[in-house]
């Protein structure tokens, strides 16, 4: 999209102005009667990565559903892109398929592809294993491997380093800020950590109160 600035002094530029990846316009979501999210709005721009923070059960992972287009009975607008990764606290792999179908069925890439991307994420030979027969620190690269395999203009990640060991958790953000840095996607980041956001985040929302809202952001 272009836009046409006039200057004062009668000067006309071209300024390009890019849509947002993902916009939302929420109204409320409320779970049999009970009210959890209130209104809330919120744009992620490519290359912007936001960091969700707030107490447990205040509804973050229902918000990053209700974005995902999982759960669909809310009041209000989602504009997402067409091509979404998503990763959670659980890698959420298929145990009765190969690591390497498990990257090429649910994204539909090639074969090589699947070699290059587990390469990316140190997993270069393992595609003939099993997911059991990965430790949980590879199964959550293959996890993370998996999410970008498809090219995503959005990644939806639901606290996905929490309960790793300091070591691994930094090993996995420096992975997630790599495989970022290589695409433009836009990013929300569910987390508890305080660093974690610091680290990961351009911008950093808080949800809070009761029905839940942006309180910060
Ligand atoms: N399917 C559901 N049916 C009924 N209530 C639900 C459902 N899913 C979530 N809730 C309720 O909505 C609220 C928000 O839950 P949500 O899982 O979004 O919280 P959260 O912020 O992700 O918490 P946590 O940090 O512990 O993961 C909670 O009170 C929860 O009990
Ligand atoms: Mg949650």
């Amino acid at each position: 999209m272009s836009l046409r600035l006039v200057a004062s002094n009668g000067t006309i530029k071209q300024a390009e102005v890019t849509p947002p990846v993902l916009s939302v316009a929420l109204k409320g979501k409320s779970f049999g009667g009970r009210q959890v999210l209130g209104a809330l709005e919120l744009s992620i721009a490519a290359g912007q990565t936001v960091a969700l923070t707030g107490p447990s059960g205040i509804g973050k992972s229902t918000l990053v559903r209700i974005i995902a287009g999982l759960e669909r009975d809310f009041d209000g607008e989602v504009t997402r892109p067409e091509r979404i990764g998503m990763v959670f606290q659980e890698p959420t792999l298929m145990p009765w398929r190969t690591v390497e179908d498990n990257l090429t069925l649910t994204t539909g890439i090639s074969d090589i592809g699947a070699r290059k991307a587990l390469e990316e994420v140190g997993l270069k030979g393992r595609g003939g294993d099993f997911p059991r027969q990965l430790s949980l620190g590879q199964q959550r690269r293959l996890a993370l491997a998996r999410a970008f395999a498809g090219s995503p203009e959005l990644m939806l990640l639901d606290e996905p380093f929490v309960s790793l060991d300091p070591q691994m958790a930094d090993e996995m953000m420096g992975l997630f800020e790599q495989l970022c840095a290589r695409r433009k996607v836009a990013s929300l980041i569910v987390t508890h950590s305080a660093e974690e956001a610091k680290r990961l985040a351009t911008r950093i929302l808080r949800l809070d109160g009761s029905p839940a809202r942006i309180v910060q952001g």
